[in-house]
């Protein structure tokens, strides 16, 4: 299938903003809309992360993944199956990922079982020398989404992929605004947080409130991934000023 696609950014005033210009999706009046979430997104070492995951928590009997802002899933199924393809390692207590999102249409996406891919996506999976087949079957089912802004569109092909059961298993999709889920979480010293390019969309003083957040809640050893979003918006420093370090770049460990 071919559609045209223009970046531009979807508009809703109730949430923050967010640009599309990646993967796109079709309303049920066929107007689609996109994210610039992807699989293996370029700003992460995923296969570090998955090491550094194993590592790190390798006394720890369970481990909960707090995967906030997931968009299209694209990151619960990258931070998955990095795990998954880690040679010789038990991954089950990493699993499931808890992958929240706030925003309605995007989290259908999620929780449809499918997922677009753009010749880009395929690209870089093919060049990391990961078996597409292996967690995901080409379709000719679509994915609609409800409740949609149109958006223009120009030029780029993607294919609809079905996820197998295999990595569907390993990831509970549910809408959750990360403020509130990071205010209740119960730390043992075994939480995994990633946040990432998204609080960029907030403001210096709810950002700061949301990184004083991660410092009261999480204890010793508890880690935090962030992205290339984060680290334009000086989170990185932020978080070396409230008692984590860094491991490898937008990778964190509480140390106090
Ligand atoms: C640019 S996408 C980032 C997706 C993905 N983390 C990545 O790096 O590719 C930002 C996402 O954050 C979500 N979001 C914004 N505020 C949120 C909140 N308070 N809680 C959970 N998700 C939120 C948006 O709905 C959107 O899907």
């Amino acid at each position: 299938m071919r559609i045209t696609f223009t970046p531009t950014t979807q508009y809703r005033n109730y949430q923050p903003r967010f640009t599309s210009n990646n993967c796109f999706y079709l309303s049920e009046q066929q107007n689609p809309i996109g994210t610039v979430s992807r699989m293996f997104r370029e700003d992460l070492a995923w296969h570090k992360l998955a090491l550094y995951e194993y590592a790190n928590f390798h006394n720890t009997p369970k481990v909960q993944t707090l995967q906030f802002a997931c968009s299209d899933g694209s990151e619960s199924y990258t931070q998955a199956i990095s795990l998954l393809e880690t040679p010789g390692m038990s991954n089950e207590k990493f699993f499931p990922i808890q992958a929240m999102d706030i925003n309605d249409n995007i989290l259908d996406v999620a929780k449809s079982g499918l997922i677009n891919f753009s010749k880009d996506d395929i690209t870089r999976m093919k060049n990391m020398g990961l078996d597409i087949n292996k967690y995901f079957e080409k379709t000719n089912d679509q994915i609609s989404l409800r409740k949609l802004f149109p958006v223009a569109v120009t030029d780029i092909d993607f294919d609809t992929y079905k996820i197998k059961p295999t990595l569907k298993d390993k990831i509970n999709f549910q809408k959750a605004d990360m403020f509130e889920v990071l205010k209740n979480h119960k730390d043992e010293s075994n939480t995994l947080v990633l946040c990432r390019n998204v609080l960029g969309y907030y403001s210096p003083l709810e950002r700061t409130k949301f990184l004083n957040l991660l410092a009261e809640k999480l204890k010793p050893n508890s880690m935090v991934v962030i992205g290339s979003m984060e680290v334009s918006e000086k989170v990185d420093t932020e978080l070396l000023y409230r008692n984590f370090a860094m491991l490898t770049q937008n990778i964190f460990r509480k140390i106090r």
